[in-house]
């Protein structure tokens, strides 16, 4: 395994449409994705990321993987188990919306108060190329949401609808998260 390089913003790949993976690849355990897959998870890890989508690591294919156990930079964060996601599309949006802070490996010293649908179902094929499906609420259907935005090109920035609502960590960690602990909408 090997840890991999992350896409900053500014990066072209960031902004791409992804291709969909070939799931014949997957299905005949096609090592070079296999490895892919598992080199996420390392990065992910080591860079204490909730979720990956592969645009970041310099790959245009339609691949997220998603986690979250005692998450440093998202202290307050509810558990998600790891979960790979090939060619995953939101077939279902609730209609509630609801604000959340955001951040992101690509855009790494940034958060940011995103809206995002409080409940969505997914679609996907998992590493051994079977259709899976995630009815997601919650903290879980944020990092989907924003992990596959990732996929067509689109980073929690296009997301925002009020740009003053965008920090710095530091000051973000100075200004804002002790005003809003109570309420625990962080991410
Ligand atoms: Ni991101």
């Amino acid at each position: 395994m090997a840890l991999l390089e992350i896409a900053k913003l500014g990066d072209p790949i960031l902004r791409q449409k992804a291709k969909l993976v070939d799931l014949k690849a997957i299905k005949s355990k096609d090592n070079e994705m296999q490895e892919l897959i598992d080199n996420m998870i390392e990065t992910m890890r080591e860079e204490d990321g909730v979720g990956l989508a592969a645009p970041q690591v310099f790959k245009s294919l339609r691949l997220v993987v998603i986690e979250c156990s005692r998450n440093e930079r998202y202290s307050e964060a509810p558990n998600i188990p790891l979960t790979i996601l090939i060619n995953p599309s939101i077939k279902y949006y609730g209609e509630e919306t609801a604000l959340g802070w955001e951040g992101c490996l690509s855009l790494k010293d940034l958060r940011g108060l995103v809206p995002r649908s409080t409940e969505i179902t997914v679609e996907y094929f998992d590493r051994e190329g079977n259709l899976q499906a995630i009815d997601a609420e919650g903290f879980i259907a944020i990092v989907l949401q924003h992990e596959i935005d990732h996929l067509d090109g689109k980073v929690f920035l296009d997301r925002m609808d009020d740009l003053s609502q965008l920090a710095y960590v530091e000051e973000f960690e100075k200004y804002i998260i002790k005003k809003e602990t109570a309420e625990s909408e962080l991410i």
